[in-house]
């Protein structure tokens, strides 16, 4: 069975994504900020930010001790600045792609 990583799964499409995958025989490894409401045998949801590095280094740990490896990594959660209006982002988030 392959071994799936897929970020931003408690909504949207990196749910919609989780649920697919799951049922089509990959083993699903999916995290959000929030709990998900996804219950299924080859989903496992871990609670990280992954907007944080430590929590990046702790998804990976767990994936390597109770996988061994990662086959897919479906790295959904983000944003996508070229379709935000300028309007929506942080001054910060616009000073760091102007360099
Ligand atoms: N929807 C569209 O029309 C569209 C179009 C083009 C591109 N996209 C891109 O496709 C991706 C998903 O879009 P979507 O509409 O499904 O978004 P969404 O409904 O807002 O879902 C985002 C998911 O990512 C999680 N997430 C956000 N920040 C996170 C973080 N720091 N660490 C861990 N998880 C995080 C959210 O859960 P928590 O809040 O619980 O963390 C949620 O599960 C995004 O990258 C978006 O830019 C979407």
């Amino acid at each position: 069975m392959k071994v799936m990583l897929i970020t931003g799964t408690s909504r949207g499409i990196g749910r919609y994504l989780a649920e697919y995958y799951a049922s089509n025989n990959f083993l699903v490894i999916g995290c959000s900020r929030s709990a998900s409401t996804l219950t299924h045998k080859n989903y496992q949801h871990l609670i990280e930010d992954i907007s944080n590095e430590k929590s990046i280094l702790n998804i990976f740990s767990i994936i390597r001790k109770q996988y061994k490896n990662l086959d897919v990594l479906i790295n959904n959660a983000g944003i996508n600045p070229a379709i935000l209006s300028a309007a929506l982002l942080p001054y910060s988030l616009i000073k760091m792609y102007m360099k």
